[in-house]
């Protein structure tokens, strides 16, 4: 019976894998003749919008030939977040458009699909208790969050506007009414927008302006599902007694369970998203005055092409938001564990990755010398103290009732197999039951690692490492002539999270586009995550929920977070808000105090930065952080200046002529954390940090240096007052490699005795 378990929860994690790898590509359609293109021109030069777009149509007409033949193949002029539009063209036309004055950048439309409640206790944020930061915001009345997602499903109870406040009175959007969508009845004070962009989407189908056939509500009421998930976990009204399939969850809500919601359909049919429609999105909800953007969609690997370099719609529509105050959150994609699959990471986007609450189960093997080492097991018996330890003198797959050396000791042994998960699980069973025949008093098994510990799961003591750590172990053993273990039960218990680790499939660092910004940025729960769903018969509107997962349901926990942050602090910019959401991660559980550890190939390992930028987000105290590291757009646009961005793009977004300071290193730009791709000496860089907390506070530096690094900080120590406000401060950071390495991983921390304001550093010496 445990078996058939094992192979479901082994299958379900498949299902989930899979549901997350579909959505691994970017698909850009390659016709010939006429398709969308998307022209940007930058921030816009005036207000009269019917202008903006009337220029729209002039430059058009330009190029086709005739005004009818150009308002007849525009799809989308953007005019309120910024200038451009999109158009049906031949390529030649578009590159025709590219060489014209004002046009920053012509791109292609391309197609992106959908990356797929005890969260908030778990993040410290219960409900109807004093003193944390939901009951201090008033749960975020009067914040308006976007989220741009695939609809919405109004009947859910987690759109009921009980106990929210009257409309903001910076709400300039409403609600579109369209296929069983009527506003009048479906929108209120908690959906306070709902609007649907489809016509990219239409022309990608080859269908402009035809919605015949399309398996879709035209509407913004979602069919997917996705979108009623994210907007929940964002801002959903609080619901007593949700429970899954009779699995009681009790109470269900969003992060910010009084703030608003302003929904922008603009994904359809199984999922599939369009520049253009991406685009009219961003410029609709700038215009509409909300304060939020949660993104779960996006490329599963970071875009670059020769078509396409550095920077494509989500980076501009983001880009217009951040620079007119609105936080930009985004998935950070589902193709982990791989290394350098990290997308959505444009310097001013905060992007996520997702973690899981409470999977791993964390053994400590203690050896005689004092060092501990985590292992994985559900070992729930009794600690075996300190014993002997051997080696096995073979495999674990050759151990046999003749090995008497192993009576009264603990073994540690390796499997050669490198089959399957469950080959393996078979090997690890036998050795178990040997070991304990022979009278062992339990095993060590170094494999290759898995989450599924059912083999492990019983009172004999016993954990499963990796290969490294059990070389470690080996050559500990091989050093000392009496070697001694200690076994620890593993810290499990059922429904309370004892370890965080990041979810396997969460996209991993370094961002590829630009190596030397720390992506993703911050970590939030995105496994088994209980939300608002899609009625399983479209024709019976009851409330429903489900559980799925994805950096898609991580994304719109920061989402949430960032509208309470805002309702308490207003007048920090985007900058700010990111700074102090990494600055005062958890870096270790926030329930245990376990370290974080990651769900990869390798998943007795601590997690690092390239696994979940500053830790996982920790809301009661980014509330106060202390000290930010502060940016303004002026910053972003040298920021791009040092990735090398051209000064045309940087013009454009900058809406004046704009020239680069080349002077400015991108190690300079004062981002909350330190990363350098290839460090061969020396190099000094700054950082500035402004004072947010009490007026009259002295900050101390703690350094905690990469492996073989030196990291020295001046000054060492920031006097603020109420005239110094601001301080910077310089880092010098030397190798002392003579080779190559990977990645080595510290931190720099300032405390005044009350904040940890912590920033990640990550080296590679490239000699
Ligand atoms: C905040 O906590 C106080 C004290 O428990 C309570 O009276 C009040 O209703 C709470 N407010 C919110 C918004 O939860
Ligand atoms: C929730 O369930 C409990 C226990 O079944 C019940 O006592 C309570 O009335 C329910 N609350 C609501 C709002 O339905
Ligand atoms: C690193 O510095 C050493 C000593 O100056 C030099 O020989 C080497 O070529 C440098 N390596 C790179 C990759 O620049």
């Amino acid at each position: 019976m445990d078996k058939n378990k094992n192979i479901f929860i082994l299958f379900s994690f498949f299902f989930v894998s899979l549901l997350l790898f579909q959505n691994a590509n970017v698909y850009t359609s390659a016709l010939s003749e006429s398709k969308v293109y998307i022209v940007y021109m930058g921030a816009r030069q005036h207000d009269d919008v019917d202008r903006i777009t009337s220029t729209h149509h002039d430059m058009l007409t330009s190029v086709l030939g005739s005004r009818e033949g150009a308002v007849g193949s525009m799809i989308y002029s953007y005019r309120h977040g910024f200038s451009g539009f999109a158009a049906m063209m031949t390529k030649s036309q578009a590159q025709t458009i590219t060489n014209l004055p004002g046009v920053v950048k012509v791109m292609p439309n391309s197609v992106y699909k959908l990356q797929t409640t005890r969260t908030w206790d778990y993040l410290g944020l219960p409900f109807n208790s004093a003193n944390n930061l939901l009951n201090d915001t008033n749960m975020g009345d009067d914040i308006i969050v976007a989220v741009l997602d695939s609809g919405v499903t109004p009947e859910n109870e987690a759109y009921n506007d009980k106990g929210v406040g009257p409309i903001p009175s910076k709400w300039k959007g409403y609600c579109q009414s369209g296929e069983l969508f009527d506003p009048k009845k479906n929108c209120n004070r908690k959906l306070i927008g709902a609007r649907y962009f489809i016509d990219g989407y239409l022309a990608y189908k080859g269908q402009p302006g035809s919605t015949i056939g399309i398996r879709d509500y035209i509407s913004p009421r979602d069919s997917n599902g996705h979108g009623t998930h994210t907007s929940s976990t964002a801002a959903g009204s609080p619901v007593s007694n949700v429970s899954y399939k009779g699995l009681s969850l009790g109470t269900l809500r969003g992060g910010a369970p009084r703030a608003r919601l302003a929904i922008y359909k603009i994904g359809w049919e199984d999922g599939i998203f369009t520049d253009a429609d991406i685009l009219k999105a961003f410029d609709t909800a700038i215009h509409d005055g909300v304060d939020v953007i949660s993104a779960s969609f996006g490329a599963d690997v970071p875009l670059y092409s020769e078509l396409y370099p550095q920077a494509g719609a989500i980076s501009f529509g983001s880009f217009h938001a951040v620079a007119q105050g609105i936080t930009v959150v985004a998935a950070g994609g589902n193709a982990g564990p791989a290394a350098q699959t990290v997308s959505n990471g444009e310097p001013w986007i905060i992007t996520v990755a997702a973690n899981t609450p409470d999977r791993a189960f964390p053994t400590p093997i203690t050896l005689g010398n004092g060092q501990t080492l985590m292992g994985q097991s559900l070992f729930t018996g009794k600690d075996t103290g300190v014993v002997n330890l051997v080696a096995a003198r073979g495999s674990c797959e050759t151990l046999s009732t003749m090995d008497t050396y192993i009576t009264g000791n603990v073994v540690l042994c390796f499997t050669g197999s490198r089959g399957s998960d469950l080959e393996v699980l078979r090997f690890v069973i036998r050795a178990r039951a040997v070991v304990r025949g022979v009278g062992g008093l339990g095993i060590i098994v170094s494999q290759k690692p898995f989450t599924l510990l059912d083999a492990y799961a019983d009172s004999f003591p016993s954990a499963q490492v990796d290969y490294e750590i059990g070389t470690k172990i080996l050559s500990y053993i091989a050093s000392i002539r009496y070697p001694k273990v200690r076994l620890s039960p593993s810290k499990t218990q059922i429904g309370k999270p004892i370890s965080s680790v990041i979810a396997k499939y969460s996209s991993r660092g370094p961002y590829t586009i630009a190596p030397a910004i720390l992506k993703p940025d911050i970590a939030a729960p995105g496994t088994n995550i209980l939300a608002a769903y899609v009625p399983e018969n479209p024709n019976i509107r009851i409330s429903t929920y489900k559980i799925i997962s994805g950096t898609s349901m991580a994304t719109p926990h920061v989402a949430g977070i960032v509208a309470l942050l805002k309702a308490a602090n207003p007048n920090w910019s985007p900058a700010a808000i990111k700074s102090a959401i990494v600055t005062t991660a958890w870096t270790s559980d926030p329930s245990s105090g376990q370290p974080i550890f990651n769900e990869g190939e390798t998943i007795s390992k601590l997690a690092d930065a390239f696994d979940h930028g500053g830790g996982i987000i920790n809301p009661n105290k980014a509330r106060s952080p202390g000290l930010i590291y502060d940016m303004s757009t002026t910053d972003y646009l040298q920021c791009l200046c040092a990735m090398g961005y051209d000064s045309r793009v940087i013009s454009g977004l900058a809406g004046q002529a704009t020239s680069c300071n080349n002077g400015l290193s991108i190690f300079d730009v004062n981002f909350p954390s330190i990363t350098m791709p290839n460090l061969n000496g020396t190099v000094t860089l700054t950082r500035t940090v402004t004072n947010v907390g009490p007026v009259n506070s002295v900050y101390k530096v703690m350094v905690e240096p990469p492996k073989g690094i030196t990291v020295s900080v001046t000054p060492s120590t920031l006097n603020f007052n109420p005239s110094v406000k601001k301080i910077s401060f310089s880092v010098k950071i030397s190798t002392s490699y003579l080779f190559n390495t990977g990645y080595y991983f510290g931190s720099l921390t300032w405390n005044d005795g009350v904040n940890n304001v912590r920033i990640p550093i990550s080296v590679k010496t490239m000699y």
